[in-house]
C-alpha cells in the first residue's frame, strides 16, 4: 500500500502553492505601485499569467488525482475528519478552478486589451461592462475566501503534524518516508 502521494501529486501539490503565492503577491505588490506607472501593468500581466497556469495545473491535478488511490492517513483519522477533509480539498479545486475562469471572462468582457505570457489575448467585440463588474466581483470575492480557506487547510495539515502526530502532512512533503505504515507502494 502507497504511504504517500505519488511524486507527480507531490510536485504539482507545491508548484501551484507557490504560483498562487506569486498569484495573490502581484496584486497586492500592484497595490503598493502608483496609479499610472508602467508597475501596475507589469503587476497585471504577473497576475494574469501566474493566475492562469495556476487553472491549467489545478486541471492536471485533477487528471493525474484520478490516476493514484490516494494514500490514507496512519494512525487512521475519524470518519467525519476523513469527510471534512474531502470536502475542504474539493472546495479548493473547484475555488481555485473558478478564480482563474471568471478572472479570464473578466478581462475578455472589460474591452481592455490585454496579455498573458506576453501574447495578446481576444476580446469580446462588444463590450459588456455591467457583466464585467459581476465577475470582476465574483472573482474578488472567491479571492478573498481563499486567503481563509488556504489558511485553515494548512493550520488543518499542521495540526496533524504536531497535534495528532499522524502522517497526513508527510504525505505531501518530499522525500520523508518515516511515520506511517508499510513502505512505498
Ligand atoms: C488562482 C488564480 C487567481 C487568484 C488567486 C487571484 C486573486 C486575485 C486577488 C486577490 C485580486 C484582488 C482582489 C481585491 O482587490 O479584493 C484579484 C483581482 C483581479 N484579478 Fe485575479 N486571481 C487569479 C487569477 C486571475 C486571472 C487568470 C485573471 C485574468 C486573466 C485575473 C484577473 C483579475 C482582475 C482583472 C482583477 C481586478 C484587478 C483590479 O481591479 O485592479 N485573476 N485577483
Ligand atoms: C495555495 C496553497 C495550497 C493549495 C491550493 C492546496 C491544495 C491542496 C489540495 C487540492 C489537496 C488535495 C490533494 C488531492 O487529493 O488531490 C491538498 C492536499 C494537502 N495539502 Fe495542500 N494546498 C495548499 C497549501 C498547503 C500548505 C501550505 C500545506 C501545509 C502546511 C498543505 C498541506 C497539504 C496536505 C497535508 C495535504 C494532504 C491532505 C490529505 O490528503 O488529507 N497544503 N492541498
Amino acid at each position: 500500500m502507497r504511504t504517500k502521494y505519488a511524486s507527480p501529486q507531490i510536485l504539482l501539490h507545491w508548484l501551484v502553492f507557490f504560483l498562487v503565492v506569486g498569484t495573490y503577491a502581484s496584486m497586492l505588490l500592484k497595490g503598493a505601485v502608483p496609479k499610472g506607472t508602467p508597475g501596475r501593468e507589469y503587476f497585471n500581466l504577473v497576475h494574469y499569467s501566474l493566475g492562469f497556469s495556476v487553472l491549467v495545473l489545478m486541471i492536471v491535478r485533477l487528471l493525474v488525482k484520478a490516476m493514484y488511490v490516494t494514500p490514507a492517513i496512519a494512525p487512521p483519522e475519524p470518519r467525519w475528519q476523513h469527510l471534512a477533509a474531502h470536502a475542504a480539498h474539493g472546495l479548493i479545486y473547484l475555488m481555485f478552478i473558478s478564480l482563474p475562469v471568471l478572472g479570464v471572462l473578466s478581462m475578455y468582457y472589460s474591452g481592455n486589451h490585454w496579455l498573458l505570457f506576453g501574447m495578446n489575448m481576444p476580446q469580446s467585440v462588444v463590450p459588456d461592462i455591467a457583466l464585467q463588474k459581476q465577475l470582476k466581483g465574483l472573482h474578488e470575492l472567491i479571492a478573498n475566501t481563499g486567503y481563509y480557506l488556504i489558511g485553515l487547510h494548512a493550520a488543518a495539515a499542521l495540526f496533524h503534524h504536531y497535534v495528532l502526530q499522524d502522517n497526513a502532512l508527510l504525505r505531501i512533503l518530499p522525500g520523508h518516508k518515516k511515520r506511517g505504515s508499510g513502505g512505498p507502494a
